[in-house]
């Protein structure tokens, strides 16, 4: 009897130890589409550590990396459906869930980074969240994707007329396409576990991106040039599904809500330090930096406001053009 109950602990043992069982009361998976190094994963180690602590291990938080549970759309629509309890995403697909989050799809939308946080850690950022709930996910807080530029295998890009001609990817947004072709490319919204095949067999020639994800997913192997346009600043929402998070006792629902939020300030400082490091290592990769004449691209994209603002708002294309105005 001793003897298969000692064989009966062993086994426990074994199985607790490689993560077959769990001992905790709540495992959260969190997925994103970035390989470990990026600072996505270094934020969500970060919320790991703060939730595992603060529950005393009630609360398992596993990171499933580099699109191992899909890409961003995949993730969002994983859960509405409670087959994964918290993703982080870029706001790329997210208008297709919450038309009004859309808006900060806008290009020259911040003036600076303390002007993007402002803006979203206040008043109108708390109201595109409450959009989420209705949607079945709820929004954690604005982490930072960053801002994003071009890259390409043809020719540096100064000016917008420098984009004519070149297929260039862009994330599954309305307005990201919409102004992209403002600038005069030919884009082309596809999912990201797609980009750097298509770059590499030159299905298209160029993509834009944060250096933190030009660098964490080795473009420079596969793109010449990098053109320093800042034409979005892109944050990245920490969403939880909202039937897990309604399911969890209020302590944790706390402690879940203030990790995140802890964790979030870090991943924004890792994404500043990313932005002053990565320019140096990409040139050493071989990269061809430059910088460009940013009026232009601000005048060619004007436009992308007015015609978008009755989409924005619903159908009320003043709400639309009001929302515009009070962030900016
Ligand atoms: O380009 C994208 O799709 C996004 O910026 C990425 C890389 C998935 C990060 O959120």
């Amino acid at each position: 009897m001793r003897k298969k109950l000692s064989v009966l602990l062993v086994v426990l043992f074994v199985l607790l130890s490689v993560g077959v069982v769990s001992a905790a009361e709540y495992t959260i998976k969190v997925g994103n589409t970035q390989p470990m190094g990026h600072i996505y994963n270094q934020g969500l180690l970060r919320f790991k550590e703060l939730v595992e602590d603060r529950s005393n291990g009630e609360i398992e938080v596993q990171i499933f990396p580099s699109s191992q549970l899909g890409d961003e759309r995949d993730l969002v629509e994983g859960l509405q459906l409670g087959t994964v309890q918290m993703a982080l995403s870029s706001t790329g697909p997210l208008g297709g869930f919450v038309t009004e989050i859309m808006v900060l799809d806008l290009p020259y939308l911040f003036k600076n980074r303390a002007h993007a946080y402002s803006v979203l850690d206040g008043e109108i950022g708390q109201e595109l969240s409450k959009g989420f709930v209705d949607a079945g996910i709820r929004n954690l807080g604005y982490w930072e994707n960053g801002w994003r530029n071009i890259t390409n295998s043809v020719r540096p890009i100064y000016e917008p007329e420098d984009l004519n001609g070149i297929k260039i990817r862009v994330m599954e947004s309305k307005l990201m396409l919409a102004s992209l072709e403002a600038m005069g490319a030919s884009p082309l919204p596809m999912a990201f576990s797609e980009v750097y095949t298509a770059l590499e067999q030159g299905t298209i020639d160029a993509q834009e991106n944060p250096l933190a994800v030009i660098y964490s997913n080795n473009f420079a192997e596969v793109q010449e040039y990098l053109s320093m346009t800042q034409h979005f600043y892109n944050p990245a929402l920490l969403l939880i599904s909202e039937s897990f998070y309604s399911s969890l006792p209020e302590d944790y629902k706390e402690i879940v809500r203030k990790s995140a939020s802890e964790a979030k300030e870090y991943e924004r400082y890792l994404s500043i330090l990313a932005d002053e490091r990565l320019l140096g290592k990409l040139q050493e990769e071989g990269m061809e930096v430059n910088s460009v004449d940013k009026d232009a691209f601000v005048e060619a994209t004007k436009s992308v406001y007015d015609e978008n603002a009755k989409m924005i708002g619903e159908g009320d294309k003043e709400a639309g053009l009001e929302l515009m105005n009070k962030i900016q």
